[in-house]
């Protein structure tokens, strides 16, 4: 195991009308003077906003709104927040919706109080400073609500990129599973595929000995198998709900990442077909999973065999052990397909002349390398036989 540092201060109330919370908790962590962030109308639909602004009011405290937040958030929406913040002397943000709402609010957290444009930290300065971000969650998908990174598309050249600090961490997160039973079932379906591709990503590791966490990420992704259905079958299964949601935020604060290299090279070709494509994260992780790991599988045959037979449930064949591990990855794919995800290029809405551009951007745009590093380290032809696979 290699030597970590884990820094998780996040308070989770969770549980049923928990968003009724708000205004105590805005309290609990200092905010004076709150923007309300939310996405394109589910909040405003579902009663939920309406419910928070009610209990900032009971505390006694004022709020300006931003609204129109769209999935693969966008710069020019945080630069509205960020003006207005500081036009209105914003000193707390309240998240109210997905990932997409959330990061939004941690990039116009960060760029609030920078001097320079907020886009630096997306190209790799580390966010050491924040405005204090608080979560109110919609959908279990991306762990944003408990984790240290936010995900932006600049408009200009639409690169999607990440950035990371713990001071992005949210203060708190109220994660009520009741709230998310309005979501469509793609959308349902999106957030579990996101979820298991956290722990998979977490679970290709070139590190040694890394049993506890190895553990951890098998009963996670245990977990999301038999609850997947389940909600799938019936969205308003309360406590198959509070399990994906609560295996989400398990899965990305990176408790069960600690001590150990991780993957995401799944995560960055994705991220080039939402960017591009503008299609939810988790479809893409669908159709770019399975491809991605049969090109890795090579690199280390016995990792994923042994993902096959502890969460597929695959037989050993010690003879053969890529047999097993392809068997895995079938396994994986089978089930994605069977919650309703696509399963190609053709279902996602993506196109086959569009691989040499994808690369183009993924290698070299916004200062790229030409190269990318994960479980294996990528070039330009891996990635072009990478996403030909997944035609
Ligand atoms: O915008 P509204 O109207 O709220 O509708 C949203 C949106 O259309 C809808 N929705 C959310 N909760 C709902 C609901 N509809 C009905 N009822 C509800 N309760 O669902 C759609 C998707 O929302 P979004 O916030 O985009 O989903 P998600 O949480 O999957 O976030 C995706 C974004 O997170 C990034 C992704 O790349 C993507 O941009 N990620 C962020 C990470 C992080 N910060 O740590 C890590 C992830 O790997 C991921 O990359
Ligand atoms: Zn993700």
């Amino acid at each position: 195991m290699q030597n970590f540092d884990f820094y998780s201060p996040t308070y989770f109330a969770f549980g049923k009308d928990t968003e009724n919370r708000a205004g105590e908790l805005v309290k609990r962590f200092g905010g004076s003077k709150v923007l309300i962030h939310y996405g394109g109308g589910s909040v405003v639909r579902s009663g939920l906003l309406d419910r928070v602004k009610t209990s900032l009011e009971k505390e006694g405290i004022p709020f300006v709104e931003l609204g129109g937040v769209q999935p693969n958030p966008r710069s020019g929406l945080v630069y509205e927040g960020i003006d207005l913040c500081r036009k209105e002397n914003v000193d707390f943000i309240l998240a109210v919706g997905g990932g997409s709402t959330i990061d939004s609010s941690k990039a116009i957290a960060a760029g609030t109080i920078y001097d320079g444009d907020f886009w630096d930290f997306y190209q790799g300065k580390r966010i050491e400073k924040a405005l204090p971000v608080g979560t109110i969650l919609t959908i279990a998908a991306a762990g944003s609500e408990g984790s240290a990174d936010s995900v932006i598309t600049k408009e200009d050249g639409m690169f999607k990129r990440g950035a990371s600090g713990d001071a992005i961490r949210p203060k708190f997160s109220i994660l009520n599973p009741a709230l998310t039973q309005t979501l469509p079932p793609f959308q349902t379906a999106a957030g579990i595929t996101d979820i298991m591709a956290h722990l998979y990503e977490r679970y290709l590791t070139n590190s040694e000995e890394v049993e506890v966490t190895d553990r951890l990420l098998e009963a996670l992704l245990l977990t999301m198998i038999h609850e997947g259905p389940r909600v799938i079958a019936d969205p308003n299964n309360y406590e198959a709900r509070a399990n994906i949601m609560w295996a989400g935020m398990m899965g990305h604060n990176n408790s069960c990442g600690v001590g150990r290299s991780q993957d995401w090279l799944s995560h960055m070709i994705e991220h080039e077909l939402s960017a591009l494509y503008d299609c939810a994260h988790g479809a893409g992780l669908a159709v770019t999973m399975p491809a991605v790991f049969t090109y890795e599988m090579k690199h280390n045959v016995m990792r994923f065999a042994q993902a096959a037979v502890r969460i597929w449930g695959c037989q050993m064949d010690f003879a053969h052990p890529e047999v097993t591990a392809k068997a895995g990855i079938e396994a994986f794919r089978n089930y994605l397909i069977s919650i309703g995800m696509p399963k190609n290029f053709e279902e996602l809405g993506a196109k086959e002349e569009d691989i040499p551009k994808l690369v183009q951007v993924l290698l070299y745009g916004d200062g790229g390398s030409g190269k990318i590093s994960g479980f294996v380290t990528l070039d330009e032809d891996s990635c072009t036989e990478i996403y030909k696979m997944m035609v």
